[in-house]
């Protein structure tokens, strides 16, 4: 299938992804004790440079000159819509080359404490609710303001939802977590058409190795991690 995806985007920097799948971060838990790269890790990142996403953020990354927010920060007592699309305008003034919101189904509105009636008139429509990216419904409402690129990462599993997605002007980038970890070549199938759908390695990973991320998130605390990633 050929689409709009596999085209190329011309970042701020003056950079060019050759085309809007990006991988995103996932912490990999393979540097060693001093926090060094490993074989492993090197191993890892040399799969995925050949995953044909155009862009690897690697794990607690964003930070080339990026930015990212999380379905949590939208919890009840966080952000409306409407501040989001205010501290997008102010980020307009500051060089980012990438905007990222991040969620959907590893942090469905049930994990993370998030219902409809929690985020009232300001949240997303019904419609979006029923697409397979959650957060999508987000990422539009401010990509109308946003100066920058704007990815969107969580829950897609078709090339459908994804073409779905970027036609619609919901995002620019699509980014993919966990298709990577049970699919490393995941990206450059979707874009030939060889695969429509994404498999999710979630029947092999459990809650557990999931909710210290979260907990870290909130807490601050890299020791959170651990004794999960080891
Ligand atoms: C094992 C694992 C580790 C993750 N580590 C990070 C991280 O270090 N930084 C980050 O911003 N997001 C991290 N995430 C969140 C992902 O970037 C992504 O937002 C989330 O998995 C939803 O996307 P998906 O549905 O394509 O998996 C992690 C996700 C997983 C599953």
């Amino acid at each position: 299938m050929t689409n709009l995806l596999d085209w190329p985007l011309d970042l701020p920097c003056g950079a060019t992804l050759s085309n809007c799948v990006a991988k995103a971060a996932m912490s990999e838990g393979l540097a060693d004790s001093g926090n060094h790269s490993t074989p492993r890790l090197e191993t890892l990142y040399q799969r995925w440079a050949g995953s044909g996403a155009s862009l690897l953020l690697s794990g607690k990354s964003g930070e080339l000159h990026a930015a990212a927010l999380n379905a949590s920060d939208f919890q009840k007592g966080g952000f409306t819509n409407a501040e989001c699309v205010e501290l997008v305008r102010l980020l307009n003034g500051v060089g980012l080359d990438l905007l990222e919101f991040s969620g959907g189904s590893l942090e469905q509105p049930e994990v993370v404490g998030v219902t409809l009636k929690d985020e009232g008139e300001d949240g997303p429509r019904a419609s979006a609710m029923r697409r397979e990216a959650y957060f999508v419904a987000f990422a539009g409402a401010v990509r109308e303001v946003a100066a920058m690129p704007v990815m969107v990462t969580g829950g897609f599993g078709s090339i459908a939802g994804m073409v779905e997605a970027h036609e619609g002007g919901d995002l620019d980038v699509v980014g993919l977590a966990r298709p990577l970890i049970a699919e490393p070549e995941a990206p450059r199938r979707l874009l030939a058409g060889e695969i429509d759908k994404l498999l999710s390695p979630e029947a092999s990973l459990s809650v557990f190795h999931i909710l210290p991320w979260n907990y870290m998130r909130s807490n601050g605390s890299p020791t959170a991690l651990t004794p999960i990633f080891r």
